[in-house]
Order: C-alpha cells, then structure tokens, then sequence
C-alpha cells in the first residue's frame, strides 16, 4: 500500500460536543499518523470554498451555515492508504447508515451534522490539505 496524506475535519457539532479527542484516538489507534493539526472558525468563503463541489445542491447552504457555525479542528492524517481508510474510520455519511464502531455511527447526530470530513480522492486530499495548511505547517514521519 502507497504511503498517503489525507484532510480530516472534525466539524462543529463533534468540537461543541467534546470528542475531539475521542476521534483523534480513533485515527491514532488505526496507525494514521497526525502530521498537522489546527483549530479555526471558518468564513464563509471558506466554507463555500472547501464544498465548492457541492454549489447547487440542495443541501448546500444549511452545509455551510453549519460548518461556520462553531470551530472545527483540520488534521493531516499520513499512513499506508490513508484516504480510504480515514473514509472506513469515518463511516457512511447519513449515521444512520454508518456501520456500527464507525465515528459517525458512534458521534454524528443527523447527515447534516455529522461529525468528520474526509478527503475522498487523492486529487481532492492534495487540494484540500492545500487548502488548510502550508508545507511549514506539516511534520511527515
Ligand atoms: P458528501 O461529500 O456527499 O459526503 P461526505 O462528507 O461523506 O464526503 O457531502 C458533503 C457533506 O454535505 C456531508 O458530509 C453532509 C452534507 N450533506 C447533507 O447535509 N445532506 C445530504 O443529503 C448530503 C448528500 C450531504
Ligand atoms: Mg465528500
């Protein structure tokens, strides 16, 4: 397996909530390496920026109310196929589908809060990583 990076958001609903550190466990103890790691509010340029995928969609401007609505915490996850294995960590988007011992399952509350973001590409990790943090800001190990 090629060694990855991935962007991990733990949104506003699991930081107001008090499990970031719960989460961060579980990426620690499935072997995903934090090489970067920051707190911030976004603006909503940011957080239409970072869903521009989703511009249109129905869902999309109670998605970026929601993710400005508190602070949330971006990771750098780094390990053998991290992408896909953040998205197994993660779980199915709509917790109610996610499987059991998954963070959704075990932390989200409804699709639309739902408790984690995960790069689903390599091509969305790079630019997403980008997104958040410079070259200075990550520690490979
Ligand atoms: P999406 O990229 O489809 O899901 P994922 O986060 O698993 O990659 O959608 C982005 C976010 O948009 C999703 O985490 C929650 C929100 N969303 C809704 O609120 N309602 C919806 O019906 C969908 C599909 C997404
Ligand atoms: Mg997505």
């Amino acid at each position: 397996m090629a060694e990855e990076q991935t962007l991990s958001i733990i949104k506003p609903d699991a930081v107001g909530d008090n499990h970031i550190g719960a989460i961060v466990a579980r990426f620690e103890e499935a072997g995903l390496k934090v090489v970067a790691l920051k707190m911030l509010q976004l603006t909503r340029a940011q957080a239409e920026g970072f869903y521009a995928e989703h511009e249109g969609r129905p869902f999309f401007p109670s998605l970026v109310e929601f993710m400005m609505s508190g602070p949330v915490c971006v990771q750098v996850l780094q390990g053998d196929n991290a992408i896909v294995r953040n998205r197994e960590l993660m779980g199915a988007t709509n917790p109610e589908e996610a499987e059991a011992g998954t963070i959704r399952a075990d932390f989200a509350t409804a699709v639309s809060a739902n408790a984690v973001h995960g790069s689903d590409s390599p091509e969305s990790a790079a630019r997403e990583i980008d997104y958040f943090f410079n070259s200075q800001e990550i520690y490979p190990r």
